[in-house]
């Protein structure tokens, strides 16, 4: 009994950090389109768009940890207050702050997928150069 509870257990563990094998940057694109422009600026979909003060998601890539960020960016603020990935107990019970959306956990790899094909911005400039090319 305690061999079959590990045995899932360990099972329960590989579905938790599964590799994204099968991630899909198309459906990623559509999913950061619809739930981050709406705060950040996403490649080339909303170059004008997203809050001045929260950072393109391409400027992110410049940060030597963006793939830590990235993938748990559900859980780091401002994103945990309103944010839920489901089947995952919410890390706060305090309502959100900002419209609440929910993804599954293999949206998360999704929008990873995604990222992965953001051009990384040059100079200074959130957005180039996905604007100047
Ligand atoms: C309601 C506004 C809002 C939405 C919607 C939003 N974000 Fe953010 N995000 C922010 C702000 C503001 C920051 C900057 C936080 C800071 O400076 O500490 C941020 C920062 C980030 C960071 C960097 C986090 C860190 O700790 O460095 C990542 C990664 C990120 N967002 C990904 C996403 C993704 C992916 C989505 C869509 C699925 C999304 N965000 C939707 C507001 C938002």
């Amino acid at each position: 009994m305690i061999r079959r509870a590990a045995a899932l257990a360990a099972v329960l563990l590989l579905a938790a950090v599964r590799p994204a094998a099968g991630a899909d940057a198309a459906k990623g694109r559509a999913l950061a389109e619809k739930h981050c422009s709406r705060c950040h600026v996403v490649g080339d979909f909303n170059p004008h768009g997203g809050i001045g003060s929260t950072p393109s998601l391409q400027w992110i890539k410049k940060l030597p940890d963006w793939r830590d960020r990235f993938q748990t960016f559900y859980v780091r603020r401002p994103h945990l207050a309103f944010v839920k990935v489901r089947g995952l107990e919410p890390p706060t019970k305090l309502p959100p702050y900002a419209t609440p959306f929910e993804i599954e956990p293999s949206d998360a790899d999704d929008i990873f997928a995604f990222i992965k094909t953001l051009p990384v911005p040059t100079g200074n400039s959130d957005i180039t150069p996905i604007e100047g090319r």
